[in-house]
């Protein structure tokens, strides 16, 4: 009895010894099963995936990779051909056509400088980073701290007219106006206030820890711009003179000093996700470096002045790169025109 006993016991010892390893050994390899899908999901998909489109976004010394910006692109432009409105197409008509009716040669009035609209709101203002119009219809009326008013689209249509088109603007209640209005409203009937798509207006480029530098803009421009804009940044009309072939970035027919592209992160977002020009993202060409230089010389040139002495009532909501003081910091106008901009957002942000 006794014997059997022990036995018994040591049997049950052994087989609880053996159980354990068993459990040990499946646990030690569920963990590191668990460990290995872990470590391959965070490392190889989603992390590495995440930094390459961060490296894409930041990378100073290489032009972009196309596909991460395709990629975030989430808006649906709606289609053109669905829309029988008249007053929608004559909207975009004018958006695409501006100069003809505008322009010094213009069939209704003969108040701007010839540019088209499309020349800076590209694809008629339906193309992801290129100045689109996909966030108007939903954010207007809105406050704007330039004006500090509450603006409405008509209000913000002016503005473009007055200042980069260097002219008049047709009444709120002309045809025109109102035309173009529709057509704005259209093209941003499928967003919403509260989800912003991706690509909407300009590319925010990320900030040069330097000042942008014109000397080494210049050599860019003489390289990719060039060809197209003229070595005086003048710009090639079309046969008959009734709009640009490639519009001018400086000089009399520009954009005037109180444009959105005369600050420089603006003019800088344009060009680096649209120029050289080209139809698609696979074309895009210039670092991000390159962009600010090559902004910062086109904007060093002279082009018409504008008064804007009632912009920015409340100075302390000058953005970092509005090129004109008086500034509620301490910085220079130079550094608010050309950079470094950190320095200046760092000490706007203590405020
Ligand atoms: C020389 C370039 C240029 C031309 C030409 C131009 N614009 Fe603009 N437009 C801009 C810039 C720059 C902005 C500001 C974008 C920003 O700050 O993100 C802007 C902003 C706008 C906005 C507000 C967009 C928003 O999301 O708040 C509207 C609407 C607009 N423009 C309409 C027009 C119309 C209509 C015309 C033609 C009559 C026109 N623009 C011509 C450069 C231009
Ligand atoms: C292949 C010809 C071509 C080249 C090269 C080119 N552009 Fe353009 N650019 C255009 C065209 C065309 C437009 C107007 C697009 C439209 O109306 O649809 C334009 C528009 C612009 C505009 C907005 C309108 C204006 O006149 O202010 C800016 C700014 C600009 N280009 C800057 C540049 C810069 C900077 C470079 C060099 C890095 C460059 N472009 C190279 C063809 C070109």
């Amino acid at each position: 009895m006794y014997h059997s006993n022990s036995n018994e016991n040591d049997n049950r010892r052994a087989a609880i010894i053996v159980a354990r390893g068993i459990v040990q050994v499946v646990l030690v390899l569920f963990i590191s099963f668990a460990l290995i899908l872990v470590v391959r999901r965070v490392n190889f998909s989603t992390l590495f995936s995440q930094e390459r489109k961060e490296s894409d976004l930041r990378s100073m010394s290489s032009p972009p990779n196309p596909d991460s910006f395709v990629k975030k692109i989430s808006w649906l432009v709606p289609d053109i051909e669905d829309v029988s409105d008249p007053q929608i197409l004559y909207g975009r008509e004018l958006v695409i056509h501006t100069s003809k009716y505008f322009s010094p040669k213009g069939t209704l009035e003969t108040f701007s400088n010839g540019m088209n609209c499309q020349n800076c709101h590209l694809e008629a203002g339906t193309k992801a980073f290129g100045n689109n119009y996909a966030m108007v219809a939903s954010t207007y009326p809105k406050f704007r701290p330039r004006s500090g008013q509450i603006e409405s689209i008509e209000k913000r249509v002016r503005d473009c007219f007055q200042r980069s088109l260097n002219g008049k603007a047709p009444a709120d209640s002309s045809k025109e106006m109102q035309a173009i209005v529709s057509y704005i409203k259209w093209v941003g009937s499928e967003v919403t206030k509260e989800k912003k798509p991706d690509g909407t207006g300009i590319y925010d480029l990320p900030l040069l820890e330097r000042a942008a530098n014109p000397e080494k803009g210049k050599t860019i421009f003489a390289q990719k711009c060039v060809s197209c804009h003229g070595t005086n940044g003048e710009g090639v009309p079309n046969a008959d003179k009734t709009e640009y072939t490639y519009p001018p970035l400086w000089g009399k027919n520009s954009f005037n000093t109180g444009a959105g592209l005369f600050r420089l992160s603006r003019l800088a977002g344009y060009v680096r996700m649209n120029m050289p020009y080209g139809p698609t993202f696979e074309a895009m060409q210039l670092t991000d470096e390159e962009a600010w230089d090559v902004a910062a010389f086109i904007n060093i040139q002279s082009r018409p002045s504008m008064n804007i002495k009632n912009d920015w009532p409340d100075i302390s909501k000058k953005p970092f790169d509005h090129p004109f003081g008086p500034y509620a910091d301490e910085f220079s106008e130079l550094q608010h025109k050309l950079g470094p901009f950190g320095p200046i957002k760092e000490v706007a942000k203590k405020k």
